[in-house]
């Protein structure tokens, strides 16, 4: 067990505990697990909060991805170009709507969406883009919602790891056609248990989003097409009703830690830190570091009890899953030194200051 973990749930729990147990106590009294009130108002304080026409909770942010792809009505075989760099449920929800997912590159200064790369990848095939805010770092919004709409492409916001970040003052997830949200424990609002959520500006798309993930129902055993069962329940709803009020704070704790990293380690070693658009105001979902040296580094500091994790250590395009896309692996160069270099440092809203010194000398010590 690390003394200074990378990700502390214990910590983050505590904070609301007995809200929730409040909460969860008068949902079983009501015994009323499935949509209802906790669902709804959810729903309508994440949309205000955001700024959005509207949220549609989900069961998880996978879910969530394939059935905003499925909305904009993708048709079999149609192409989408998706980063490399990201967690495989951004890709995958690609192929299981029908659709062939296009890999382009991450930009070497932030890993995330490299916009050139992205319009080189467009074919008469593409019919749309998902951007994922790597790390709760928002991608470069202007230039590639410009890319689209001089393609006809619609925008998907893949914003799991960016609840709270924001763009030239918007919130991250009000600027694509939808956005997808994943509540995992450990994310920045996170429930406890699996949840998700799509958002957007453009009711009729939102409504589309409800009914395929309520199984196409349009009445009481009346099906306008197939859909799925994805709803986000009423014990994580609340559990979310609970957290929403403290995010901002949360978030700024976390620019506050990644300040201090920043600070200490910008010149030491070889490290590198992903930098940030000017226009971005990131939640840092995760605090990376890359290094030549990541294994020999990553041992050293468990060895001194300091936790750290990689996300992600392989780039898509190379994963098995995804043989057939058949982009051979030197075209995509920043996606595949990423993956042999990013470490993630400890990062949540409650670490000390204590502990950030004590990671930030560990780090120093290893280089020497
Ligand atoms: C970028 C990204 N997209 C999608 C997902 C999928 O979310 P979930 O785990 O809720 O299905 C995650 C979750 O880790 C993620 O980080």
């Amino acid at each position: 067990m690390s003394e200074i973990p990378v990700f502390d749930l214990q910590r983050a729990v505590a904070q609301v505990a007995r809200d929730v147990q409040q909460q969860w106590l008068s949902l079983t009294e009501r015994t009323a697990f499935v949509g209802g009130a906790e669902v709804e108002a959810f729903e309508q304080s994440f949309a205000d909060y955001l700024s959005t026409a509207g949220c549609v909770g989900v069961a998880n942010g996978t879910d969530a991805l394939e059935l905003a792809i499925r909305a904009l009505d993708l048709q079999p075989g149609d192409e989408v170009i998706v980063p490399s760099y990201t967690f495989i449920a951004t890709a995958a929800a690609i192929c299981l709507a029908g659709g062939q997912p296009v890999f382009a590159d991450v930009e070497s200064k932030t890993l995330n969406l490299d916009a050139n790369d992205l319009r080189h990848r467009i074919t008469s095939r593409t019919v749309g883009v998902i951007g994922v805010h790597l790390y709760g770092r928002p991608f470069l919004v202007d230039a590639i919602v410009a890319i689209c709409r001089q393609h006809g492409l619609w925008l998907i916001e893949d914003a799991a790891q960016a609840h709270g970040a924001r763009w030239h003052g918007g919130s991250v997830g009000s600027f694509g056609q939808l956005a997808t949200w994943s509540f995992y424990p450990s994310k920045n609002l996170g429930c406890f248990g699996d949840g998700g959520a799509v958002t957007g500006n453009d009711t009729e798309l939102l409504n589309r989003v409800r009914l395929l993930a309520n199984h196409g129902r349009t009445a009481h055993y009346e099906h306008s097409e197939v859909g799925r069962n994805s709803r986000l329940d009423a014990l994580q709803a609340a559990v979310l009703n609970c957290r929403l009020p403290g995010l901002e704070a949360d978030n700024e704790r976390r620019r506050a830690i990644a300040a201090t990293y920043r600070l200490v380690l910008s010149q030491v070693g070889d490290l590198k830190i992903p930098e940030d658009h000017r226009e971005a105001l990131p939640v840092y979902h995760q605090m990376t570091v890359l290094t030549s040296r990541r294994d020999d580094l990553r041992d050293h500091l468990s060895e001194r009890g300091i936790g750290t994790a990689i996300h992600y250590p392989r780039a898509l395009h190379l994963q098995s899953a995804f043989a057939p896309s058949g982009q051979p692996a030197s075209e995509l160069p920043v996606a595949e030194a990423a993956g042999e270099q990013v470490l993630c440092l400890p990062m949540f809203p409650q670490l000390t200051d204590a502990e950030v010194e004590t990671v930030c000398e560990a780090i120093v010590d290893f280089f020497g």
